[in-house]
């Protein structure tokens, strides 16, 4: 059986391929066959060394896998071989606030992730995949979906007709789109790219604004909003739409905050904070609760999340390549066809 490994040094050229032999199964492990991979910007900055945390050399990399499920442990009683399952972002983060989470382990990072023929992981980690839900799709949900889920409607509990800010058109921002739009809430979405905001519009977004030919954006959504602000923002620019996202809200509006494809550094004045009673709310994706709600959402309202392009599992470094780019619109997944 084959993984794939970061290198010694960083970078996509550098990973490497080894072989590996399963573990033993625990009580509680499930061995699962991975037949689909979906890309987050989290695993391309840990491929390339720029993640927050370094991780060593031999570390199987993305969080976002599903499969088949090919054996289980003794004292499994949720899964059985035959089933599709999906594996949780956080493994021991079962529901609940994170603080309150059993030594909670991010897959791709702090423990080896998905980029593998097989992986061992204990089934509260895992998720059954509703029968509408391709693997494809499913793969896709794990990381961006769940953050977008844990912003939108754990934290911040929308409602039909509030307004929300959401900023880009990658996988974060295309899961909180569907998801506002399937709460009956209205959008405004930024973009750098003109045909790419049309796309969104036809997927609902009900204005959209060019960032790089608006600056001024936080005065454009002010002004759709009749004066009054968004409800929420989905803050994924970090230092480079902080601070205007504190000017798009309303009095008590709340701001998500996720990404950060703006920069990492910058300066916050909280005045702004105070100033509009600013709810502001970190994300860090969010527990198997989560997702297990968000797949029973899309299932019931037949609803696909936003795949860009699905390569073949083989093709996987032109996969990372198009994905490093910027291009893409949702998500882009590799899969064994
Ligand atoms: N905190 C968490 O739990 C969590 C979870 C998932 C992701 N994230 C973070 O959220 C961000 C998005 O992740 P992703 O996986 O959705 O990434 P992605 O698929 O690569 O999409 C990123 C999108 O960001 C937009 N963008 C780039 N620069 C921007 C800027 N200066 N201002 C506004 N938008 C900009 C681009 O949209 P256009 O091409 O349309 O301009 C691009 O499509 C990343 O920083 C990621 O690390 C955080």
């Amino acid at each position: 059986m084959k993984k794939t490994i970061l290198g010694f040094q960083p970078g996509i050229a550098n990973l490497q391929v080894a072989d590996f032999e399963t573990p033993p199964l625990g009580a509680n492990d499930v061995l699962i066959k991975i037949q689909a991979v979906s890309f987050n910007y989290r695993d391309l900055e840990i491929i390339n060394g720029i993640y927050s945390e370094a991780f060593q050399p031999g570390l199987v990399p993305f969080s976002d896998g599903a499969g088949e499920v090919i054996e289980v442990g003794e004292g499994v009683s949720l899964l059985q071989p035959g089933d599709r399952v999906v594996t949780s972002f956080w493994q021991s983060w079962a529901s609940g606030e994170l603080k309150y989470a059993r030594s909670p382990k991010a897959l791709g990072g702090h423990r080896d992730g998905v980029l593998s023929d097989y992986t061992v992981l204990d089934e509260s980690g895992l998720v059954k995949i509703p029968d509408e839900i391709s693997l494809a799709e499913a793969a896709t949900f794990p990381c961006a979906g769940v953050t977008a889920w844990q912003a939108l409607v754990v934290k911040g509990q929308i409602k039909a007709g509030e307004w929300v800010l959401i900023q880009g058109t990658g996988g974060v921002s295309t899961f909180a789109l569907q998801i506002a739009k399937m709460h009956g809430a209205r959008t405004i979405l930024l973009s750098s790219s003109d045909k790419k905001r049309a796309s969104m519009e036809k997927m609902g977004a009900d204005h959209t604004i060019n960032y790089i030919d608006c600056p001024d954006w936080e005065t454009a959504v002010r002004d759709f909003t009749n004066g009054i602000g968004v409800d929420h923002v989905v803050e994924t620019g970090g230092p480079s739409t902080f601070e205007k996202s504190l000017k798009s809200i309303r009095m008590g509006g709340q701001v998500y905050v996720i990404g950060y494809k703006g920069g990492k550094g910058g300066d916050i004045n909280p005045l702004l904070i105070l100033a509009n009673q600013a709810e502001v709310k970190a994300i860090g994706v969010g527990p198997t609760s989560s997702l297990t709600q968000i797949l029973n959402a899309y299932q019931a309202l037949r609803q696909p999340p936003v795949v860009d392009k699905i390569y073949d599992w083989g093709d996987f470094a032109e996969a990372l390549e198009y994905f490093s780019t910027g291009e893409h619109i949702g998500k882009v997944v590799i899969e064994k066809r």
